[in-house]
């Protein structure tokens, strides 16, 4: 049975294919390419185009390839843009993600995992956070894919649909052939080495009189690669009837963004300019999962996800590809 990958020309998405392929998994992507990249797809994999609101589109796929597993990450990302215009996110993500739940129901095809985000949470009262942590999202993105969340509880509880809601931290990294490439980029590591790929530009630091030790936002960093990993756990659980249930994927420990930006200068070896604004709207001060549950679970454990060689990989891909995809 092939593994259905929405959203698999993007960052995550994209990484993800190469890992399942590599595990021996028969993998059909499903992408609009309103944000991905076609030179992200592995060659290997059969491409359908179109979008997740389109449902003859996605009935073509199941009718044309036997799916047993649908892996949601077709999504947009943009925390931000998500408080501009919340429609776009409601629509895309939420819509988006119950339009391809219903055609999985039309065609018999009950696991299905989830590409959600530590945004559920909102602003944590303590970290590490645990799944049983409140969630209170504080932006339409995050609330967005708790409403999927929620939709998926009772998509079980009347339709026997089984899934897995995998809440992100902070992916970061490449594998050897793909790697972060969003535009605009709002992410720090990829916005660091374009820093230190071009001498003029320099990094802009949100905020440094938060609570932390040295007044920046503490983030964990997770490898794509290791939350590629997880989606094969995610996708081996359920097959072996695993039930559904919701999973952190960070590694439990915090890094600054000042931290982040001295590894850059270690792994890079450039000087950085650095400049200081005031902190952007809607961060939260500090997210570290307690990804415990996924480890007892899951069976997975981050296995490259210190910041040196999340950053290390970020910079091989960024060297590779200076202007990131062909456009
Ligand atoms: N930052 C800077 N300068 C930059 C970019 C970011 O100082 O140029 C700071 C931010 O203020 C924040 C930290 O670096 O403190 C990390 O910012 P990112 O934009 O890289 O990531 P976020 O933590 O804001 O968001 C990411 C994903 C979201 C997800 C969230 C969950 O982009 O989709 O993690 O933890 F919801």
């Amino acid at each position: 049975m092939a593994v259905l990958v929405t959203g698999g020309a993007g960052f995550i998405g994209s990484v993800t294919t190469e890992r399942l392929l590599a595990a021996g998994e028969e993998v059909v992507v499903f992408d609009d390419f309103s944000t991905g990249h076609r030179d992200a797809i592995p060659r290997e994999v059969r491409l359908f185009e179109g979008n997740t609101l389109d449902q003859s589109a996605l009935r073509t796929v199941f009718r044309e390839a036997s799916i047993d597993t649908v892996l949601h990450f077709a999504a947009f990302i943009q925390v931000g843009e998500s408080c501009q215009d919340p429609s776009k996110y409601f629509k895309n993500n939420v819509a988006g993600s119950q339009s391809v739940l219903d055609v999985m129901r039309e065609m018999g095809v009950s696991y299905f995992v989830l590409s959600s985000t530590a945004a559920v949470y909102g602003n944590p009262e303590t970290v590490p956070i645990t799944e049983d942590a409140p969630c209170r999202p504080v932006n339409p993105y995050g609330l967005s894919k708790r409403m999927v969340e929620q939709i998926l509880e009772w998509y079980d509880v009347a339709y026997g649909m089984r899934y897995v809601a995998l809440r992100y931290f902070n992916a970061a990294g490449a594998s050897i052939q793909r790697g972060e490439d969003h535009h605009p980029e709002t992410h720090l590591i990829p916005n660091v080495l374009a820093a230190a790929v071009d001498s003029r530009k320099a990094v802009t630091v949100f905020g440094q009189d938060y609570d932390t030790p040295d007044g920046t936002c503490i983030r964990d960093y997770i490898h794509v690669e290791d939350l590629a990993d997880a989606h094969v756990a995610a996708v081996r659980y359920l097959r072996k009837g695993g039930g559904s249930n919701a999973f952190n994927l960070g590694t439990e420990n915090g890094v600054s963004v000042l931290e982040v930006i001295d590894s850059v200068r270690r792994v890079t070896g450039r000087e950085l300019r650095v400049e200081y604004s005031g902190r952007r709207a809607g961060d939260a001060e500090r997210l570290v999962a307690s990804s415990e549950k996924a480890r007892r679970i899951l069976g997975w454990t981050p296995a490259k996800s210190d910041i040196d060689t999340i950053v290390r990989d970020a910079w091989e891909w960024r060297k590779k590809h200076p202007n990131g995809y062909a456009r």
